[in-house]
């Protein structure tokens, strides 16, 4: 494949001086990558994408499959100080699907979704930087999409493709879509913090209006994310706002 390096550097590289793009044919995990670098104190702004990851990883330690050519799998490593890291996922979910395609909804707190299957997910991991003054931690924000449809291995609900929205995709034009846009709303979000996305997440709200079973077992119904990207959930026990990465949410069957 030939992926579109300059040309992302060239749109990126105003907006972070020092940026730099890297494609590595295969890669245990573009998030271990990063985030083994910055504990080395490399911690300079940086789009690494993997043709291939051997180990790639997703939320709760869960792994992450891809397959080259039919996935686009990438992390953007940059130092990163805002008031407030809470909504971050939620606020890159929504860059991404605007990029996109306006039937990509999102599933809080980091899926990409198209309908009720999977399309791709987000894992964000941050790391100490420099001396921490101002609160700034270098955060890796790895993303897995997939792009060509694929086999189920192991899942329940087949996961979805982006080719279904978009028939001409490759993983190297949705990387070159993503990719500056994603850094001026991460610059947005260091600024303004996640109420500067709150709107655009509720547009695609995958939860909003139905019934979710938390991790916990506690049921409800979803409605909708607070200004701290915290979702709502009413419960038999009153309303709750959930933040907990640690909690995950499922729709409970239509
Ligand atoms: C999830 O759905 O749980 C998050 C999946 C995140 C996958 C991406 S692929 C690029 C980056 N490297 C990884 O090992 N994981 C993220």
């Amino acid at each position: 494949m030939r992926w579109p390096a300059e040309a992302i550097w060239e749109a990126v590289a105003p907006l972070l001086p020092g940026f730099t793009v890297e494609v590595l044919p295969q890669l245990d995990s573009t998030n271990t990558e990063l985030m083994r670098r910055a504990r080395t104190g490399r911690a300079d702004p940086v789009l690494l994408v993997a043709e291939q990851q051997t180990a790639g990883r997703g939320r709760l330690g869960r792994d992450w499959h891809s397959s080259a050519g039919a996935s686009l799998t990438f992390s953007l490593g940059l130092p990163l100080a805002p008031a407030d890291w809470s909504g971050l996922s939620l606020a890159v979910g929504a860059s991404v699907a605007d990029s996109l395609h306006p039937d990509i909804v999102l599933k809080w707190p980091n899926d990409l979704w198209l309908g009720d299957r999977k399309l791709g997910g987000i894992l964000i991991e941050t790391a100490s930087f420099g001396d921490g003054a101002a609160g700034a931690r270098y955060a890796v924000i790895g993303i897995g999409l997939n792009i060509a449809p694929r086999p189920a291995a192991g899942l329940s609900i087949e996961p979805a493709a982006l080719r279904e929205l978009l028939p001409q995709a490759d993983a190297a034009a949705v990387l070159e879509r993503i990719a500056r846009p994603l850094v001026g709303d991460l610059q947005r979000f260091e600024r303004d913090g996640f109420v500067a996305f709150q709107q655009r997440f509720a547009q695609r709200d995958a939860l909003r209006g139905r019934a979710v079973r938390l991790s916990d077992g506690t049921a409800g119904t979803a409605q909708g994310v607070n200004a701290a990207g915290s979702l709502l959930v009413h419960t038999a026990a009153g309303p709750q706002a959930i933040s907990s990465s640690e909690v995950s949410v499922r729709p409970a069957a239509r």
